[in-house]
């Protein structure tokens, strides 16, 4: 039988350490990492951010694995040409794998300080000010978690684990302990009430066109006054002009953001002027290599078995 073939694509990355790992959980396939010009058949690809080039017209190709959860980048090379994912191929992103602790982890700590104020006292420590706040009253201070898929779910109930008040939105009714939940469209009745009366709304949503630029003024008028914004999804998300007015006119009180339109953010960007705004480099939940690759394998394992996997993007609804 004809040894099964991966393509290998991670930018500003170690291939070898990848492949070396791809290798020990597939013995039996012939892996390579791609380079320019190679246009040769592959039964898979196993990429993150990919030229286009690797994609288009690859004969043979059953499947793409994404190297993340969010799969915007690879469907914005279709929606800008048509025809540059393989028809046949499927798309499949990670689920988790080490992801869900390392969010959960990162929005518990905006979270908690912001409900302690240690943002505020790391302020007043630069200007040598010695006060006591008044501390936010726990159950006012509710979350709203917008996206309750693998991350959404996961950082909503590590952050009711904290016995602040927990709500979520998603498009399709769910269940979830200890939390409440609200489902629909974008800026239907559903979602106004999910947003009124939340004192920091964390932003777990992909990136499609629906859900571009949705944390605007409109969604920012909605929350408490004063409230806070976490946004760990896509810079897409945000229309930054927004978030600078709704902190200079007390609409919002502070931001902590891990993704931007422009990545890296550039050096002049007004956010780091904002002493309100917290940034960190896209790092709130990055891709492990060992849970990646053995999450990958398992699947390759069972789509060469006929079996079907979990995973699988819905190309028409972006995510
Ligand atoms: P997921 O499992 O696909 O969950 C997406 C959630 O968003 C689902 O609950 C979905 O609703 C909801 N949703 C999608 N479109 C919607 C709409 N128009 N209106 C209302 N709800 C909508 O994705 P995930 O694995 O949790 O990841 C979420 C995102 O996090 C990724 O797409 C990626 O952009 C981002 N991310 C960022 C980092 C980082 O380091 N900053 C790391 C990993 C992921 P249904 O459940 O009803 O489908
Ligand atoms: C990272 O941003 C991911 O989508 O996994």
């Amino acid at each position: 039988m004809a040894k099964m073939k991966i393509l290998f694509w991670l930018p500003q990355a170690d291939a070898s350490a990848w492949l070396h790992g791809l290798a020990r959980a597939l013995p039996e396939a012939e892996l390579r990492a791609w380079q320019p010009g190679d246009n040769a058949a592959a039964d898979y690809a196993i990429v993150w951010h990919p030229p286009r080039e690797l994609l288009a017209a690859r004969p043979g190709l059953r499947a793409i694995f994404n190297l993340g959860a969010g799969v915007d980048a690879i469907l914005a090379l279709e929606r800008d040409q048509p025809g540059s994912l393989p028809q046949d191929a499927l798309l499949v992103r990670l689920e988790d794998s080490g992801m869900a602790q390392q969010m959960g982890e990162y929005v518990q700590h905006a979270v908690l300080r912001y409900l302690r104020r240690f943002d505020e006292y790391a302020l007043a420590q630069a200007r040598r000010e010695w006060h006591v706040l008044a501390p936010h009253p726990r159950e006012a201070f509710t979350v709203g978690v917008l996206g309750l898929g693998v991350l959404g779910a996961q950082v909503a109930r590590a952050i009711a684990a904290l016995g602040v008040p927990v709500r979520g939105f998603s498009r399709s009714a769910k269940t979830l302990d200890g939390i409440a939940t609200y489902s629909g469209e974008l800026h239907g009745a559903q979602f106004d009430a999910f947003l009124d009366g939340v004192k920091l709304l964390v932003n777990l949503l992909p990136a499609t066109p629906d859900t571009q630029d949705i944390l605007d003024a409109r969604v920012f008028a909605k929350l408490e006054r004063g409230a806070y914004l976490v946004n760990v999804a896509r810079g897409s998300h945000l229309v930054e002009q927004d978030l600078i007015d709704a902190l200079a006119n007390g609409t919002l009180s502070a931001a902590t953001l891990d993704v931007f339109r422009e990545e890296p953010l550039a050096p002049d960007h007004p956010f780091w002027r904002e002493p309100r705004i917290t940034i960190t480099p896209h790092c709130s939940a990055l891709t492990l290599r060992d849970e990646a690759i053995s999450q990958i394998a398992d699947k390759i394992e069972a789509l060469a078995r006929g079996e079907t996997v979990s995973g699988i993007v819905h190309i028409g609804r972006g995510y």
